[in-house]
């Protein structure tokens, strides 16, 4: 499925392209970024170039898509943001997402999440979002409910944590398109 680029008020979402990779390096390199991600602590420079390369085949795929989250002004590439598992027919996908901890706690994931939405159900003709996280990763699962999200369920012991060993619980939430639509007042 093809989508656009959405701009946005302070950051531009753009199809995913290699000028994204040093920034993308620059913040996979950090173990904060991956605290609540059950595979790994941070990301060598080629397995940064192998994770590029893998959201570049799901977003040629038909049921995905990856923009870049690039900052205005300084063109910085501040994080991803992906549709998966498109089903068309049902006007349903799944998102994926991750935003530089330098610029965690500005609201950017908010205005990204936002403008996401505005496209899938407003223009798109989507009809459910969903999502699942870490049942712990707070930011996510905050950051999804501000917007409407609604906590679906529990996958006990989804998550199997290559650094430790660790089982967690994944939470799915999703929204519907009326939700959104009565929702614009979390603006
Ligand atoms: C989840 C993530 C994208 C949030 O990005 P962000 O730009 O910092 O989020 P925002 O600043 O837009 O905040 C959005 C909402 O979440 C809340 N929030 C953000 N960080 C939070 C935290 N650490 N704890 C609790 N709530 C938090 C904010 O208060 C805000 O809600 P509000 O508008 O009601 O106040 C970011 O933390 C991230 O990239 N984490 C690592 C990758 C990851 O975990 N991805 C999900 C994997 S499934």
């Amino acid at each position: 499925m093809k989508f656009p680029d959405l701009p946005g008020e302070r950051i531009d979402l753009v199809e995913i392209n290699a000028s994204c990779i040093d920034d993308l390096h620059e913040y996979s390199s950090m173990p904060v970024f991956f605290e609540f991600m059950e595979l790994i602590e941070s990301r060598s420079r080629e397995e940064t170039e192998t994770y590029y390369q893998k959201l570049v085949r799901r977003s040629q795929a038909p049921t995905g898509h990856y923009w870049m989250i690039r900052h205005k002004g300084d063109d910085k590439v501040i994080g991803t943001f992906g549709v998966l598992d498109i089903d068309t027919r049902k006007g349903s996908c799944e998102i994926g997402y991750g935003v530089s901890p330098q610029y965690w706690g500005k609201g950017y994931f908010k205005e990204v999440l936002r403008m996401v939405l505005e496209y899938l159900f407003d223009e798109a003709g989507f009809h459910r979002v969903w999502a699942k996280t870490q049942d712990d990763n707070a930011a996510s699962i905050n950051s999804l409910k501000s917007l409407g999200f609604k906590h679906e369920g529990t996958l006990r012991d989804f998550y199997l944590s290559e650094k430790n060993g660790v089982r967690n619980d994944a939470v799915v939430l999703a929204i519907l398109r009326p939700e959104f639509s009565a929702g614009k007042a979390y603006k």
